[in-house]
């Protein structure tokens, strides 16, 4: 087989058979394939597409290019849940050991925050000795000692994805769906989990802008995993303002805490429980919606799910002490309030912007080995459909500085559109896809 010949085939909107792909796969993972090459037949997938038993192939190959976990001799069934990245989104840190206490063990790997978007493995990290590089021994053994594990990305997960991933990065070629169903979606089989959970979000804050785009992934995604054999629903969620009030790494570790502690902002514990649910009826714990959203609510109220966090906190080294004097997270040493200029409703925040500001701050990452601030973000004061009097705070900017902080304050006020008559925002979950 010769690469040139299946660029071609693409170029010219033809199909690739199962074989062809797996060589591709297999000739580029061990360098017998040029990065220019691959990225030419990168570009021809995101010019003309690739259907869904191409797509599947390209997943289940870039799965197999590295090892495969298996986590049946520990636990009879696992957990996954899979976010396409927002601002704001704490999510796994609840979600997680909230399912894991509902009694279905989480083995997630997560990733770190790139661009305008957070990761979770920078969240963790702001708990001080919290090890978030676990070699895969210790990672089974969290899944078997406490029925949770956060960590991030093994290397030998998915190698073959890895390294497309970094080529599309700097090559104009991520905004593919199918290359984005197959990317996500190989971390995913490669990591083990039977039952997984995805979270495709649409909005100004997000990946895909627009709720059909998010949709199309959405489907794409649940074919590969039942298509693979393992248990998948996706949840379409809106991302047209960011979830809950805090944005930065301690902050957002602050508020996911504050929520398994029962106090958490609204948007973010029906997140939680939409996903805790359709979880636990992936992995038949419960008869139905209700019955999943009832145990879910449980486990939240009893403290079961806060007691599972600091098992897992614990497992992985982290300090408890400071999981019981938060003040001990990393904080900023400047709180600039940002006023509303004059008075009305909120009715649109352009949320990429917020995450920017973050990520100007010191928050966030441009380049993969940028180092961050856990302490530095934002903390939001009030929401889409709020109505703010002049001079009311929109949200807190959390700096290292007062120039920093005054830095991104014209840009955050830019990103707010106040107007005379009240917008309802889109609701939090639009559908949920099996
Ligand atoms: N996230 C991934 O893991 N892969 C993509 O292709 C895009 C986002």
């Amino acid at each position: 087989m010769r690469a040139v010949d299946l660029i071609a085939r693409k170029r010219d909107k033809g199909k690739l058979s199962t074989a062809e792909i797996e060589w591709l796969i297999r000739a580029f993972t061990h360098g017998e394939i040029p990065d220019y090459q691959m990225a030419a037949w990168a570009m021809a997938v995101v010019l003309q597409g690739m259907d869904a038993d191409e797509t599947a192939d390209l997943t289940l190959a870039m799965a197999r290019s590295g090892a495969m976990l298996d986590l049946h001799d520990l636990v009879p069934l696992t957990g996954d849940k899979h976010s396409t990245g927002g601002v704001g989104d704490k999510t796994t840190l609840v979600l997680a050991p909230l399912v894991a206490a509902a009694g279905l063990p989480m083995a997630k790997m997560s990733g770190r925050g790139l661009g305008f978007s957070g990761g979770t493995i920078d969240k963790l990290e702001s708990i001080p000795g919290f090890q978030v590089e676990l070699a895969i021994d210790a990672f089974r053994r969290a899944v078997y000692d406490v029925g949770l594990v956060l960590a991030a990305q093994t290397t030998d997960l998915a190698p073959a994805d890895k390294r497309l991933y970094a080529l599309r990065d700097v090559t104009a070629t991520v905004e593919s769906i199918p290359l984005i169903a197959a990317s996500v979606m190989s971390k995913k089989l490669a990591a083990g989990a039977d039952c997984i959970v995805l979270d495709v979000k649409y909005g100004s804050g997000a990946f895909m802008r627009q709720p059909e785009q998010a949709r199309q992934l959405a489907h794409m995604m649940v074919a590969i995993g039942q298509h693979a054999g393992r248990n998948v629903a996706a949840l379409l969620s809106s991302m047209e303002q960011p979830l809950g009030n805090a944005i930065g790494n301690a902050l957002e570790v602050r508020e996911a805490i504050a929520t398994l502690q029962g106090h958490g902002p609204p948007d973010l514990v029906e997140l939680c429980l939409h996903l805790g649910t359709q979880l636990l009826l992936l992995a038949g714990l419960a008869a139905d919606e209700p019955a999943a959203h009832a145990v879910l609510r449980q486990t939240l109220e009893s403290g079961a799910a806060w007691h599972k966090f600091r098992q897992m906190v614990a497992n992985q080294g982290g300090d408890l002490t400071v999981l019981d004097d938060l003040q001990r997270l990393p904080q900023a040493p400047i709180m600039l309030p940002l006023r509303a200029p004059h008075t009305g409703y909120i009715t649109a925040i352009d949320t990429q912007v917020l995450g920017m500001a973050v990520n100007e701050l010191g928050g966030g990452r441009m380049h993969k080995t940028d180092t961050i601030d856990p302490a530095v973000g934002l903390v939001l004061a009030a929401h889409i459909g709020d109505l703010v009097e002049a001079g009311a705070p929109l949200l807190h900017i959390h700096a290292a500085s007062y120039a920093a902080a005054a830095r991104v304050a014209p840009s955050l006020l830019a990103a707010y559109t106040i107007g005379d008559t009240l917008h309802i925002p889109p609701p939090l979950v639009l559908e949920v896809i099996h």
